[in-house]
């Protein structure tokens, strides 16, 4: 992938690197040892793309996520946001001084439920970053809300109500409307349809597509789902242990695969409909690995049906193959992986 910066790149992440420490139970709470839930990751976001980021559990999207979002502290590297004439970087924001930052940047999280403050209307619940902001209050505001409360496929009889008389469904199309109120550039949207019901994840999934036009958004869009993933983005990154271990254009990466891992991923995707009708349960075979003990050479090895002494002795590095295109496997040029035609 291309890490020239770009005046069309709306986000920028170089090197990016966030560690936990683990800290021993008891009074001394002593750092025994570190997760490396981010471990120098780069990568870019354009205006108006979508860039998927799929990988299992515990692989660090989320904690990706937050750390663009600057709801987490890096441990080290470069994020640098370009939106509304400025740009950010985010070494230089600190909690009292991050206002403008949140006018660009926009969080739509997993669970609608906890997502929403179950004392607070509508009206209040999406117009609070109006207010917040200082962008709009009274008429203005009620106008605003009014306006993006509709766009998200609800009705204006809704802003009086509280979240506990909404679906699941309902109360996601309201983060929406509260994360895209005050026109962000850039969403992180980590995992938005997971915890909805399996009919609805696909309405769901063509409202972002839809506000994205409108709003000429860009989205980091984190899912542990490849039908998801191959649904919303233009391009992927495929994340496993904390790293980045293949990345190109969507076509790229669903047609011809070049990590071991990614071919895994795609074979577990059921057959989906083109407009994604059903959505069923991916799975993958083997472990994640354990952050805490990771595996010698490519942390992928135990797992992998391709291995060969060189995987459990040296660790492969991210290779640029072509423009756009990066993949770190030592097996990368002699493998002909099997990739998906829709
Ligand atoms: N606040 C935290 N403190 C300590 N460890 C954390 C913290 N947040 C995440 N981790 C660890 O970092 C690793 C990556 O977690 P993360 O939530 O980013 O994964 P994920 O890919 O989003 O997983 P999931 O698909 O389950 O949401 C995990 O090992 C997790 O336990
Ligand atoms: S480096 Fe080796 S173990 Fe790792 S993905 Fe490639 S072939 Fe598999
Ligand atoms: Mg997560």
């Amino acid at each position: 992938m291309s890490l020239a910066p770009a005046e069309t790149d709306v986000l920028e992440v170089r090197n990016l690197k966030k560690y936990f420490p683990l800290q021993e139970k008891g009074l001394l709470r002593r750092t025994i040892g570190t997760i490396k839930a981010v471990d120098d990751v780069s990568f870019t976001v354009r205006k108006g793309e979508t860039v998927g980021v799929i990988g299992e559990s515990g692989c660090g999207k989320t904690t990706l996520g937050r750390c663009v979002a600057y709801l987490y502290e890096k441990t080290a590297g470069d994020i640098i946001v370009r939106g509304g004439g400025q740009v950010f970087r985010l070494d230089q924001l600190n909690r009292g001084n991050n206002s403008e930052f949140r006018k660009i940047v926009q969080v739509i999280f997993q669970d609608p439920f906890s997502s929403l403050n179950p004392r607070m209307s509508v009206l209040r619940s999406v117009g609070e970053p109006l207010l917040v902001n200082g962008l709009a209050r009274g008429v203005e505001l009620e106008e605003r809300v009014a306006d993006i409360i509709q766009r998200v496929g609800l009705s204006v009889s809704h802003l009086q109500r509280f979240p506990h008389s909404f679906s699941g469904g309902q109360r996601q199309r309201i983060c929406i409307a509260r994360a895209l109120v005050i026109n962000p550039q850039l969403v992180v949207a980590d995992e938005p349809v997971s915890a909805l019901d399996v009919s609805i994840q696909a309405q769901m999934l063509n409202l972002l597509k839809d506000l994205q036009q409108d709003f000429e958004l860009s989205y980091l869009f984190i899912s542990h789902s490849m039908s998801v993933i191959r649904y919303m983005s233009d391009r992927i990154l495929v994340m496993y242990a904390g790293k980045i271990i293949e990345s190109g254009s969507r076509d790229e990466i669903l047609r011809q695969p070049l990590h071991p891992y990614t071919e895994m991923l795609l074979k577990a995707v059921p057959k989906v409909s083109k407009r994604m009708s059903q959505r069923l349960q991916d799975a993958t075979s083997g472990e994640p690995p354990d952050l805490l003990n990771l595996p010698s050479g490519c942390v992928f090895h135990p797992r992998c049906p391709f291995a060969k002494d060189i995987c459990r002795e040296e660790i492969p590095q991210l290779q640029t193959v072509s423009d756009g295109r990066q993949v770190s496997c030592h097996l990368a040029e002699e493998l002909t992986l099997q990739g998906v035609f829709d």
